[in-house]
């Protein structure tokens, strides 16, 4: 697809966006533009069920590329710098479910990206961190919003205030983690969750909306959006095959219709 992101899909209808910018995966404007792209091919190509982020075997992303950055002006900034932000939000909205798969650095813009997954899989050598305040700055892809969000305040000040490295198993004890593999496993076990949730139905992507779109909202809101996604499955065909299945005793074998 582009020069730096790839997205090849296998025969169960699960797509690997594979991020490769040699030595580190730095984050450049084209990069996060290709991102973009990749996330709207896996939104809208309905060969594509689920999708695994990926770094390669050696790192996952080591952030924004500072050397890019390093002679930008606060105009520069401003005027371009959204669109990493907007690229993120293109791939946190993918309407399947996301897995990151984590081997080595996720740094900053790199952390802030495995962020815009359902679930983070990470390498027994991976680690997490947002160390924009090292560079005096603070993250800027999500880093103070989806990361407080997952692992709270205090965590996520922790982490941002002090710009620390965290190894997996602590990425795992707080929650930014949730599942933690032999290095050269990780890649593998994410694709093989994402076959399973390839073959789930259609009600994956109601479920995603009223979690991801509720978390946002007030209680009330969020109970009534829940309500209007839960009767919407039962316009699916996956509801009905899902229902006739449990009566007549067999396996559903959904359509993701
Ligand atoms: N941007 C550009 N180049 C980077 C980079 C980055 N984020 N991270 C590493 N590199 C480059 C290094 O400069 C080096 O290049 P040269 O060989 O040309 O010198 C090469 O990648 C290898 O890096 P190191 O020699 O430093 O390798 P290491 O194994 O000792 O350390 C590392 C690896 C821990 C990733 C370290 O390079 C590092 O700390 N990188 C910076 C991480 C960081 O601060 N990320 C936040 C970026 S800001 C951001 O992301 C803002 C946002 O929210 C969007």
């Amino acid at each position: 697809m582009g020069d730096y992101v790839t997205v090849t899909t296998d025969d169960h209808g699960v797509a690997t966006v594979r991020l490769d910018r040699a030595p580190v995966n730095a984050l450049n404007p084209q990069v996060w533009g290709e991102l973009g792209e990749a996330a709207k091919s896996c939104t809208d190509d309905d060969g594509i069920s689920a999708v695994v982020l990926w770094g390669g075997p050696k790192v996952f992303a080591a952030g924004a590329d500072i050397k890019a950055m390093q002679s930008m002006s606060f105009q520069d900034f401003f005027a371009h710098g959204g669109g990493i932000q907007e690229a993120f939000k293109a791939l946190a909205r993918i309407p399947k479910v996301v897995i990151a798969a984590v081997n080595g650095y996720a740094l900053g813009g790199g952390c802030e990206l495995s962020l815009t997954a359902d679930f983070r899989y990470a390498a027994d050598n991976a680690q997490f961190g947002q160390p924009e305040i090292t560079l005096g700055t603070i993250p800027g892809a999500g880093g103070t919003q989806r990361l407080t969000r997952l692992v709270g305040v205090s965590k996520a000040k922790e982490m941002v205030y002090g710009g620390d490295f965290y190894p997996a198993s602590d990425c795992l004890a707080m929650g930014l983690v949730d599942k933690v593999f032999p290095a050269d496993e990780v890649y593998d076990r994410a694709v093989e969750t994402a076959r399973r949730y390839a073959r789930g139905p259609y009600a994956l992507r109601m479920a995603k909306r009223a979690i991801d779109d509720g978390v946002e909202m007030d209680l009330d809101a969020a109970l009534r959006l829940e309500t209007t996604l839960f009767t919407a499955t039962f316009a699916t065909d996956d509801r009905r095959i899902g229902m006739d299945s449990f009566v007549e005793k067999g396996k559903a074998t959904f359509t993701r219709r």
